[in-house]
């Protein structure tokens, strides 16, 4: 790498980053139907949940950076289990809102308060956030698109209506670009 130009790096930054730019909805997507079949004890796969995460948020009038969120909350469950949020977070942080990317990163532990205190731990973890702006913002999310998504009776949207969505958040320029592609 040391001999290269800096024509070189424009060149192959640019066209690795709008190949992966291109197809990164096509990545996200085949994470997401990997989590079809296992219910792990829940009524749905993690595939129908998040399918209901998101079609809640789109039918209760979420933009459409929170429904791409909502779709994609919990894709680092099948790569990273200890720290899906974290991971799903930084996945979307580029192309969202930093009151969207907030909400997703704390999405696991604002979970918690539904089912942490019957694994010994406390419920009341997010309450170190109580004081936060989006404190009401991560309760809301985790109450109306998380906890209750998991109702095999509900009329839940196919992937492919989200498409167009998932499309438009990721092929906005990266916050954090430092080679504008044209
Ligand atoms: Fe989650
Ligand atoms: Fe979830």
């Amino acid at each position: 790498m040391e001999d290269g130009t800096a024509d070189d790096y424009l060149e192959s930054i640019a066209t690795f980053k709008r190949h992966v730019h291109d197809s990164l909805t096509d990545h996200l997507f085949g994470l997401l139907r990997s989590m079809e079949g296992p219910r792990f004890g829940y009524q749905v796969d993690r595939y129908r949940h998040s399918l209901q995460s998101a079609s809640r948020a789109l039918r209760n009038g979420e933009d459409t950076e929170m429904v791409v969120a909502a779709l994609l909350h919990d894709v680092g469950d099948m790569v990273a289990p200890a720290n899906h949020s974290a991971v799903a977070a930084d996945i979307i942080k580029p192309y969202v809102s930093d009151r969207t990317h907030w909400i997703i990163r704390h999405h696991g532990v604002f979970q918690g308060y539904y089912y942490f205190h019957h694994l010994g731990g406390d419920r009341d973890a997010r309450e170190a956030f109580r004081e936060h702006q989006w404190f009401d913002d991560c309760s809301a999310f985790c109450h109306e698109y998380d906890q209750n998504c998991f109702d095999p009776a509900y009329d839940d949207l196919p992937l492919e209506e989200f498409r167009p969505l998932a499309e438009e958040v990721f092929r906005r320029p990266s916050r954090f670009e430092m080679v504008v592609l044209a």
